[in-house]
C-alpha cells in the first residue's frame, strides 16, 4: 500500500512558521465584519478574502477553493482556501469532503509539505448542535487521509510515497491540540484498514488468489495481534462445505477459508458466566466471478476482480477493531473462492449440499455468492470461544447482486436481516461516518420463488424481481434462532464511488469498513 502522510498536530508558535510549500485556511462562507473573531484567525488574508468575497471570485460556499502562488514568499510559499460553506450547513461528512478537495489540489500543484491553518476554521459560533470545531477538524483530517490512497503497485513508475508527505496542523488552541494528539492515530489506523480493504478489492485476479488474501491475511493478523487460521479445500470437505466445494469446482486454483479472532483485552479465556459478546463478520471472497457455466457477458467482465470486496470489507472492519481495541470480540470468516467455467464446474440443476444439511439446487451458476455465504455462515456459528459460546450476532457483507445497483444507484448499499435494532444500529453508525446503509424488506413470502422441486430450495428465481432481497432471503435460510443477523448488499458501492472526493476516483471505495468498526466500536 501506499504510505500514509505524517499527520500532526502543533502548537502554533509565533512567526517564523514552520517551512512549508502551502498553507491551508478554512473559510466559512457568508462570515463578515459581523465575525471578528472569525476574521482574525484568516491573519494576513484577511483584506484579501473579503475582497475575493465582494468579487465573487471565492464565495467560500462548499466545494469551492482558491490556490494563491506567492512564490518565494518566505517561510509559506503559497496558500490554499478552502471553502466551507454555511456555518448553519455544516456537518463532518462536508468537512470529509473538504478534506478531499484540499489533498486534490495539494496534490495536483505538487506540495509536498503543508501546514494546516487549524483556527482559521474557528470563530463562528453558529455550527449545528451536537457539532464542535474540534469534531470538524478532525472530519477534514479523516478526508485528507483517505484521499491519500493510490493503487499503482502495478505501473512500473507508480509512487510508493504519497502525493503529500507531510502534514502540520497548526492551532493556538490547547483543547483542540489535545484532541487531536488522540485522535490522529486513531485516524491513521482508520485510513490503512481502508487501505487495506482496497488494496485487496484492487489486486487484480491473476495475482489476488484464495491462496494470497490467505497469506495476506496471515501477515496482517500477525501485525495487528489476531489471531489466524486458515482451511484449505480439504479441511472445507470436512466441514461438509458443499456449497462453497461446489462454487470452487470449475477453478484451478484452490479456494480458502480465512478465520480470524480479536479478543478485547482481558477476554482471551472467557469463563462461563461472563456477558461478553461475540460479533461475527462473514465476507463474500469470490477472487473473480466469471458467472461460471452461466457465463456472463464480457463487457465490464473486468470489474468482477472486485467481487472479494465483502472479504475484503470485514477484514477492514476487524483490523481496524483491532487497532481501536474495541470492547466486543470479534471474528471473521472470509470464503475465498473462483467462480470459473470448466468441465468440472457445477451445472445449472445440479443439486448441492450445504454444510448446514439443506440441499440447494443451483439453477444460476452465477449467483454463487449465496452459495458460499450461507456455508460460511453456518460455519461462524459453530466458532465457539472458550466458554463454550457461539457467535450472538452475524453480519456478512458480499457484492451479492447487481439489483443493489438497480434498486439504490450509487448513494446507500442495502441492508437486510432478521433484528430491526441491529439494523438500525448499524445504520446510525453508518450515518456517523458518512456511509448510508439502507434496508429493503425482508418478508418470509419472499422465499415462495426460491422454492425448487427438487432440493429444499433453489438458488435463484426464473425471473429478476427483488434480486437483492432475494439473495438475503436465502441467505436467510442458514441463520439460527437466536442468532441476531445482518446482510449487506454493497455490489452498488463498493467500486466507482468517486464522485465523493476523499474516494478514489475508480476501483475500490473501502466503504463500509468504518460504518462496521464504529458499530463494533460503539455496540
Ligand atoms: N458478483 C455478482 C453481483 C455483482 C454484479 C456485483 C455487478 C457487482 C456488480 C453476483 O455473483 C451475481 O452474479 N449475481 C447475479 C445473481 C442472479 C444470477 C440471481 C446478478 O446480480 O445478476
Ligand atoms: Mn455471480
Ligand atoms: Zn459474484
Amino acid at each position: 500500500m501506499i504510505k500514509l502522510p505524517i499527520l500532526e498536530a502543533h502548537f502554533q508558535t509565533p512567526p517564523p512558521h514552520p517551512r512549508a510549500d502551502a498553507e491551508v485556511l478554512g473559510i466559512f462562507q457568508d462570515v463578515s465584519s459581523k465575525h471578528k473573531k472569525a476574521l482574525s484567525h484568516q491573519g494576513p488574508y484577511e483584506a484579501l478574502i473579503e475582497k475575493f468575497r465582494r468579487n465573487g471570485c471565492f464565495t467560500a460556499s462548499h466545494g469551492t477553493l482558491s490556490y494563491l502562488r506567492f512564490g518565494g514568499n518566505d517561510p509559506v510559499e503559497n496558500v490554499l482556501f478552502i471553502g466551507l460553506g454555511l456555518p448553519t450547513e455544516a456537518s463532518e461528512e462536508k468537512f470529509r469532503a473538504a478534506g478531499g478537495h484540499a489533498w486534490q489540489r495539494l496534490k495536483q500543484e505538487k506540495n509536498k509539505c503543508v501546514l494546516i491553518q487549524a483556527d482559521s476554521f474557528f470563530g463562528v459560533k453558529r455550527l449545528p448542535a451536537n457539532l464542535s470545531h474540534s469534531v470538524l477538524i478532525r472530519a477534514f483530517c479523516e478526508g485528507l487521509l483517505l484521499s491519500a490512497y493510490e493503487f499503482n503497485k502495478y505501473k512500473s513508475k507508480g509512487e510508493t510515497s504519497p502525493s503529500v508527505s507531510k502534514i502540520q496542523i497548526l492551532t493556538h488552541e490547547k483543547g483542540l491540540k489535545q484532541f487531536l494528539d488522540k485522535e490522529l492515530p486513531k485516524l491513521h489506523a482508520l485510513a490503512e484498514a481502508v487501505g487495506v480493504t482496497r488494496d485487496w478489492s484492487n489486486e487484480p485476479s491473476n495475482f489476488g488468489t484464495p491462496e494470497y488474501y490467505a497469506a495476506e491475511a496471515r501477515k496482517l493478523a500477525k501485525q495487528f495481534g489476531l489471531r489466524c487460521t486458515v482451511l484449505s479445500e480439504k479441511e472445507a470437505q470436512r466441514e461438509k462445505m458443499g456449497l462453497f466445494l461446489g462454487v470452487g469446482q470449475g477453478a484451478e486454483r484452490e479456494g480458502k477459508i480465512v478465520v480470524l479472532e480479536y479478543n478485547p483485552p482481558g477476554t482471551k479465556n472467557l469463563k462461563k458466566g461472563n456477558p461478553f459478546k461475540t460479533i461475527a463478520l462473514i465476507g463474500k471472497g469470490i477472487t473473480f466471478d466469471s458467472g461460471g457455466i452461466s457465463i456472463k457477458p464480457s463487457l465490464k467482465m473486468e470489474e468482477m476482480k472486485h467481487d472479494m470486496t465483502g472479504a475484503a470489507t470485514m477484514m477492514g472492519a476487524i483490523l481496524l477493531a483491532s487497532r481501536w481495541q474495541v470492547p466486543n470480540r470479534v471474528i471473521a470468516v472470509l470464503a475465498f473462492t473462483e467462480n470459473m467455467p470448466d468441465g468440472n464446474s457445477i451445472q445449472p440443476g445440479n443439486i448441492l449440499k450445504s454444510r448446514a444439511g439443506k440441499t440447494v439446487e443451483v439453477i444460476n451458476t452465477d449467483a454463487e455468492g449465496r452459495l458460499i455465504l450461507a456455508d460460511a455462515m453456518d460455519f461462524a456459528q459453530d466458532l465457539k470461544d472458550t466458554r463454550g459460546q457461539k457467535p450472538d450476532v452475524l453480519i456478512d457483507a458480499a457484492t451479492l447482486t447487481g439489483a443493489a445497483s438497480i434498486a439504490l444507484g450509487k448513494h446507500c448499499c442495502a441492508i437486510l436481516g432478521n433484528d430491526d435494532m441491529l439494523i438500525e444500529t448499524i445504520r446510525r453508525a453508518g450515518e456517523g461516518c458518512g456511509e448510508r446503509l439502507w434496508q429493503l424488506p425482508l418478508f418470509d413470502e419472499y422465499f415462495e420463488d426460491l422454492k425448487s422441486d427438487y432440493a429444499d430450495m433453489k438458488n435463484s428465481a426464473n425471473d429478476s424481481n427483488g434480486g437483492t432481497i432475494r439473495g438475503a432471503i436465502f441467505l436467510k435460510q442458514f441463520v439460527r434462532k437466536g442468532v441476531l443477523w445482518a446482510h449487506l448488499d454493497i455490489a452498488n458501492t463498493a467500486t466507482h464511488l468517486g464522485h465523493l472526493p476523499y474516494h478514489p476516483k475508480k476501483g475500490a471505495s473501502g466503504a463500509y469498513v468504518r460504518t462496521l468498526a464504529k458499530f463494533l466500536a460503539d455496540y
